[in-house]
């Protein structure tokens, strides 16, 4: 294992089985017949005697069947599988709970909707091609992380990797149109684009909560529909998308765009999918994940993406320039940002 890190302090093949003499431990004059083993461990270690070199073997990493280390290994096994299997259900149902709970604290009261059926639809569609086109992608990727071998354990192998990443793609590219044509032609999709689109007050609202954050600041900054978090992550999924359906399609028909593409264009494709595969995955990961479930008035989980609903109270508190122009009263009425008036009553 040290070897395989690059240590140069630590024995490898050649040292204890000599670099062309290589023999079977049958042999008598091996290196590793029972009566040499101790003086080939001499070598390195000066007082090894009969015993020590019955310290080593291969044997403990792949223990064969039935001696000591099968046991142990079996053993370990059916503890971590019963121990942390346990473990994990026991906190899961402690999370439905809270997951729950956090449903009736959001659906409480006046509801105002965020999402039509269009949009979860949407949304919906992107999430599982999202997922499941980064996992067949990395999957290509990393052949030999140890998920990507527990997934072609459960069949997922290249036949139907392949298959799976090409339909995932066509599913997001049709979610891609739908969107943009909702956007459009539906009343609704205009009043969204209208409430999307950045402006100068977004960089303020940065700002501003940079520093209510840093305490350097007690007012907590009101934000509109959308407030710079979700405008930015909404054109960084826009930008990025397009760039995965252009570099995606050219590495699906490279020699139907090859001849049409410069010399260096299906390898840059080929660049571009992968980075851009990471920054997206990233992304979702520190960006929207920490919005919709890991933000401390979030956790466990935003149901908006289910519902597509928020609370009025909600609305209030994290926009209250929405809030504003919904209901016609200030949202900073009785709210300071502390006094512990988090609206979900959690202790
Ligand atoms: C080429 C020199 C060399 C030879 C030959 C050698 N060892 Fe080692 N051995 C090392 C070094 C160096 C370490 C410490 C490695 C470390 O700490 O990363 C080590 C560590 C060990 C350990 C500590 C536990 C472990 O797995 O790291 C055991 C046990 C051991 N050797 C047994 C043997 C036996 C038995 C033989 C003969 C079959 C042998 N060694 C031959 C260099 C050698
Ligand atoms: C620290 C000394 C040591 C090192 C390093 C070492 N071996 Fe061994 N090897 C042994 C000993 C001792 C045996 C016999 C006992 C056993 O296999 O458990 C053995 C047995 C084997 C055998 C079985 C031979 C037979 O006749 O049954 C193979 C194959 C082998 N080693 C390959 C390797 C390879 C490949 C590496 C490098 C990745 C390696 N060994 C590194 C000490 C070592």
């Amino acid at each position: 294992m040290a070897t395989r890190a690059h240590s140069k302090n630590t024995p490898t093949c050649s040292d204890c089985h000599t670099a062309h003499a290589v023999r079977t431990h049958r042999d008598s004059l091996s290196t590793i017949y029972p009566a040499n083993v101790a003086a080939t461990c001499q070598k390195c270690h000066p007082r090894a005697d009969a015993a020590f070199a019955q310290s080593y073997t291969h044997q403990t990493l792949q223990p064969a069947k039935g001696g000591v280390n099968y046991w142990i290994t079996r053993i370990y096994w059916v503890l971590i599988a019963v121990i942390i299997g346990g473990m994990v259900l026991h906190n899961l149902v402690i999370l439905n709970f809270h997951i729950l709970q956090a449903k009736r604290r959001q659906t409480a009261g006046r509801k105002i909707v965020r999402f039509d059926a269009h949009q979860l639809i949407q949304h919906m569609a992107l999430t599982v091609s999202f997922i499941l086109l980064a996992v067949t992608g990395f999957a290509l990727k990393y052949p030999d992380a140890w998920w990507v071998k527990f997934l072609s354990g459960l069949g997922l192998e290249e036949p139907l990797r392949r298959i799976l990443h090409r339909i995932m793609a066509v599913i997001l590219i049709a979610c891609g149109i739908y969107h943009v044509v909702y956007l459009f032609l539906t009343r609704r999709g205009r009043e969204e684009w209208a409430t999307i689109i950045p402006a100068k007050s977004d960089l303020a609202d940065l700002a501003d909560t940079m520093k209510f954050h840093l305490n350097l600041n007690p007012r907590k900054p009101e934000y509109g529909r959308y407030d710079y978090s979700q405008k930015a992550e909404y054109w960084a999924l826009i930008w990025g998308t397009m760039a995965m359906i252009v570099t995606g399609l050219i590495l699906w028909f490279p020699a139907q765009f090859s001849p049409l593409l410069p010399r260096w264009a299906v390898t840059a494709a080929q660049t571009i999918h992968l980075y851009e595969a990471w920054l997206a995955t990233l992304a979702v990961i520190v960006w929207h994940f920490f919005f919709v479930i890991f933000h401390p008035e979030e956790y466990p989980m935003s149901w908006t993406w289910l519902t597509g609903k928020l609370s009025l109270e909600h609305v209030r508190h994290r926009h209250g320039r929405w809030f504003a122009a919904i209901t016609g009263k200030p949202a900073a009425a009785n709210e300071t940002g502390e006094e512990g008036e988090d609206e979900s009553g959690r202790p």
